[in-house]
């Protein structure tokens, strides 16, 4: 049985993921530093699949707990989610955020490099993109200067991955999420957003729940058909499969180049407004939302063309934008 790190395997995407590894027969053990992420996630996990991973509290920028973690546990690969992903918090505090993304990633890497661990997949981000000149965007687009230290660390730590795939037996795969959103059936794992949601679904169901008052759209002057902005939103059940995908064609040693990047999106692109619509209908509740300035640094529209992991990963996604927001809204439910 393989065993498999998942750095962030209490967060959203990576609570997730663990359940599709242990699913499919993974032995998983997990590292987090509870910085943005609840213990009982751990026990969650475990009244989904029976399992219960390993858990070692470690935080990854403490070089001796990661050297010893090594020596205590052989790894045959590394799904590393951990790291602080909140945009505009990013913006103000640029050293923390380089700090901890890129030094952890650094941190592991060695550490993979040292032990010859050779399959590693990487949680990028289609941030990277910028505003793509063509839509949908293909992973030969440009790579542009992210609009925040975040999306300078996913771009950042993919160049270090590269250089360090070049330089040691290395063999990484990163995939650059669209939006994910939506919460596992079971409604036992799912989002949690600690302290005001930046992002869009938590902030609907926080506000059709009655938590918040009143959504503001930003901005419905956008060249797009009702003025709002475009994004490509995956279920998180669909990008955790996505992963384990991933990481069995670098198990399989089935990789073409030693550091091979894949969109993850559901190829269709929805409107603020279409989403809020969508969420209505699904949920029957009426949302109060106003219509408001746009926000810095956001761009108009992006949506993954996801031919390459439809043909090379074998991956599709496979849930709808309704079913998505039906399970978000059922997991704030029941919060
Ligand atoms: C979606 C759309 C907003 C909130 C970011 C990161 C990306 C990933 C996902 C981490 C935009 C609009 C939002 C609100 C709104 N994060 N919106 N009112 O900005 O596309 O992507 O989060 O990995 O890397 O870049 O996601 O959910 O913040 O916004 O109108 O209260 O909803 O303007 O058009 P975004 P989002």
């Amino acid at each position: 049985m393989k065993k498999i790190l998942v750095t962030g395997g209490l967060g959203f995407i990576g609570s997730h993921v663990v359940v599709e590894l242990q699913n499919k027969g993974f032995n998983v053990v997990i590292i987090d530093n509870l910085s943005n992420s609840r213990i009982e996630v751990l026990e969650n996990i475990t009244s989904i699949t029976g399992i219960k991973p390993d858990f070692y509290q470690i935080d990854l920028r403490a070089k001796v707990d990661v050297q010893n973690f090594f020596q205590d546990n052989s790894i045959d690969g590394i799904i590393h989610f951990a790291a602080f992903k909140a945009v505009g918090e990013s913006v103000e505090k640029p050293l923390e955020y380089y700090e901890n993304n890129i030094g952890s990633l650094v941190y592991l890497l060695q550490e993979i490099s040292d032990r010859k661990i050779s399959n590693f997949i990487f949680s990028s981000s289609c941030t990277v993109y910028g505003q793509a000149e063509d839509l949908p965007i293909t992973e030969r687009a440009q790579i542009k200067q992210p609009e925040s230290p975040y999306g300078n660390t996913k771009k950042i730590g993919e160049e270090i991955i590269k250089d360090a795939c070049g330089a040691y037996d290395i063999n990484a795969i990163a995939l650059r999420y669209f939006n994910p959103i939506g919460a596992h059936d079971s409604v036992k794992i799912g989002e949690l957003p600690l302290g005001v949601p930046q992002n869009l679904i938590p902030y609907i169901t926080q506000t059709a729940i009655g938590i918040r008052e009143q959504l503001s759209v930003f901005g419905d002057d956008y060249p797009t058909a009702d003025g709002t902005a475009i994004r490509d939103y995956i279920h998180v059940v669909d990008l955790a499969k996505a992963h384990v995908l991933a990481l069995q064609r670098l198990l399989d040693k089935k990789n073409n180049q030693n550091f091979e990047v894949f969109n993850v999106g559901t190829g269709k692109g929805s409107s603020v407004m279409e989403v809020i619509n969508t969420f209505e209908r699904v949920s029957g509740k009426p949302l109060n939302y106003k219509i408001v300035e746009r926000r810095q640094g956001d761009i108009t529209a992006a949506y993954a063309d996801t031919t390459s992991a439809n043909e090379i990963l074998g991956w599709k996604s496979e849930k709808t934008l309704e079913e998505a927001l039906l399970s978000s809204w059922k997991w704030q439910q029941k919060q």
